[in-house]
């Protein structure tokens, strides 16, 4: 939430500040602003609303040009989308700026001792107090970074914060605790930024920043400490990925994109975990053997889509490790004294790799003793940091605020962790690891012919444009992928939708059913579980006699079905367990169309930001 950036170096402050906020926008476009020194002074310029308003803003009203420079792209916490409450925030002065990610939660009161030293504070934000902070600080030591350390010490909570003063005029200046923070180092330049995708057309040497360092930024080379002035260590890293993939490539919304790269990131996700004996091998894992034998207990803590691939995750890790798996929200975890112990593995599964609701639950869970293996797709972000393991999906930077490729890499990614226990603990054998293994490879293959189907798909939903709710049920793994399916429609349509497990219905939801009312239904492979499938095609017809206007999503070769579907949706055959990698495709594709022809922002959806790393 909240993108930041900063730069020191040569280039224009300005167009190097706004193209990385064009990179960062997906983490919050409630407002934007900018600050760059020149000429001796701070020059700075804000707007509420999009980047493009703050871009028209510095068409009408240059700022003067510099080569050092801080911006942000804001979603709201403290005080409304204004653009008094934009960032940047400067003291009385106007000499030093700020821009901040997080929540300093002990605001209030540093307000009202500023406020009683004479400092008048004119936003709602707990950002201007940092200002405030900073400048008194900074006339007494003439040291931003010694400054921000000073300051960091004295707050409370979450925070990313990037500042500058007109007293230091090549500096910039950051701090993360508990919040995201990279540095980008180039050839006599600098930068810093909420996640590598903002300076990735200039650098890709990046380094990690930890929990509680400051860093200063110089154009000869960046200095890093801990908020005590400790000397820190930090790792430096080359991302392995270039501009074009931070870049929507011909495509209408970077979301169109991601799910057309669906394909391509399940295949990279699987890459190098098979060696040449055919044994996996999760070499990331480092969680030694002897301790994965005796887990007990697998939990697993996620948010939103992450959290449905969980629910998933538990079906595939029951069966194959025959391990009890619970799957929690991550925001009500910690709250409920959850049972854990050192013979619990907590898997935490986030594709940013920065989400608070998580990175809190999995402190707790290590708090308790638990192992913790992260299934992230950010190189270097906190919760893999913080985790005792990791397995990195391979998705490529995701940007569209609706996660759809890390979705599936994340499905992919527990697939390997449950088959990597089961052959660790000798549940499952070589020959059937090899097999689930074959199965997940074809997968690639299979998501490409759904991508190559979904024209119907896209019509089917420009047709329900006008609809207020559409309902979504399924039975197994397929009841998982129906929340899934609901949740891409509320985000992006702002339609009312549900999933529902279909064998609920008769328990009160089935009073929903009205005339042409849309319900999607996520038909199990009848080769699988016969029971099942034979199960939901009764509840296709049961809601069918009420009047609703039934989705059908069915493998190839399903007849049964055909009678019951007033839409028929095709995917491939694929064994049960793996049945969503395909099923939720048509879901995604079904979401982005009805949210276009409802002319809403696919990329960013009204109210949300792509990184949640507020509690
Ligand atoms: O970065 P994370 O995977 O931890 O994010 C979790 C959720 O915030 C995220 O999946 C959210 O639900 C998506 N916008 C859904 O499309």
């Amino acid at each position: 939430m909240c993108g930041i950036v900063g730069y020191v170096g040569s280039q224009s402050a300005l167009d190097v500040v706004v193209a990385g906020l064009k990179r960062l926008e997906y983490r919050g476009y409630d407002s934007a602003g900018i600050a760059v020194l020149a000429d001796g002074g701070m020059a700075a310029a804000k707007k509420a609303g999009k980047l493009a308003n703050l871009e028209k803003e510095l068409v009408e009203r240059p700022l003067p040009a510099g080569s050092t420079g801080i911006g942000h792209t804001r979603w709201a916490t403290h005080g409304g989308p204004t653009d008094l409450n934009a960032h940047p925030h400067l003291d009385n002065a106007g000499r030093v700026a700020v821009v901040h990610n997080g929540i300093i939660e002990n605001f209030a009161e540093l307000r009202a001792e500023l406020a009683e030293r004479g400092h008048a504070l004119s936003s709602e934000t707990d950002t201007e107090v940092v200002a405030h902070l900073l400048a008194e600080e900074f006339s007494a030591c003439a040291d931003l970074a010694e400054s921000m350390r000073l300051v960091c010490r004295r707050l409370e909570g979450a925070f990313t914060l990037v500042a500058a003063h007109a007293d230091e005029p090549d500096v910039v200046v950051g701090a993360r605790r508990n919040s995201p923070l990279v540095v980008g180092v180039g050839e006599g330049e600098a930068f810093l930024a909420s996640d590598v995708a903002a300076f990735i057309a200039h650098t890709r040497s990046a380094i990690e920043l930890g929990q509680d360092q400051v860093v200063e930024l110089r154009r000869d080379g960046v200095h890093v400490t801990g908020f005590d002035g400790s000397p820190a260590e930090t790792r430096s890293y080359h991302v392995d990925w270039d501009v074009s993939a931070a870049e929507k490539g011909g495509y209408d919304y970077f979301m169109l994109k991601e799910i057309a790269e669906q394909p391509k990131a399940v295949a990279d996700t699987l890459l190098g975990r098979i060696d040449a004996s055919g044994s996996l091998t999760l070499d990331e894992v480092r969680i030694a053997p002897g301790a994965l034998r005796e887990v007990d207990k697998v939990v697993v803590v996620a948010c939103g889509t992450a959290f449905h691939a969980g629910l998933i995750a538990k079906y595939a890790i029951e069966h194959w490790t025959r391990i009890p798996c619970e799957v929690e929200l991550a925001s009500e975890f910690r709250y409920r004294d959850p049972i854990l112990d050192a013979r619990t593995l907590v898997i935490a599964i986030s594709q940013s790799g920065e989400t608070m609701d998580t990175l809190m639950a999995l402190r707790h869970a290590r708090e308790q003793g638990a192992k913790v293996l992260a299934v992230c797709n950010t190189n270097g972000s906190t919760i893999p940091r913080e985790s005792d393991a990791v397995l990195y999906t391979h998705a490529g930077p995701e940007v569209a605020v609706a996660s759809t490729k890390a979705f599936l890499t994340q499905l992919v990614a527990c697939y390997l962790v449950a088959l990597y226990l089961g052959q660790v603990r000798g549940t499952k054998w070589g020959d059937e690891i090899r097999a689930v293994v074959r199965d997940l490879s074809r997968i690639s293959e299979e998501v490409e012919q759904v991508l190559e189907t979904m024209e119907p798909v896209r019509e089917l939903a420009r047709s329900l444009a006008s609809k207020n709710t559409v309902l979504f049920l399924g039975r197994h793994v397929g009841y998982p992928v129906a929340l899934e399916g609901a949740l891409k429609l509320k985000e992006l349509a702002y339609m009312h939708a549900e999933g529902f497990a279909a064998g609920e219905l008769k328990h009160g939801p089935i009073a929903l059913i009205e005339e042409d009312l849309p319900v999607v239904v996520v038909v199990p492979s009848p080769k699988g579980r016969s029971v099942l499938h034979d199960k939901i095609v009764s509840n296709i017809q049961e809601i069918r006699a009420r009047g609703a206007r039934t989705i059908v999503i069915a493998e190839e070769g399903d007849e049964t079905v055909v009678p019951y579907a007033d839409h028929l949706i095709r995917i491939p055959a694929t064994p049960v367990l793996l049945q969503p990698l395909v099923a939720t495709v048509p879901l995604q594709v079904f979401a982005c169309e009805l949210a276009t022809a409802r002319g809403n922002e696919v990329d960013q959806p009204r109210n949300l930001a792509k990184s949640v790393t507020v509690e």
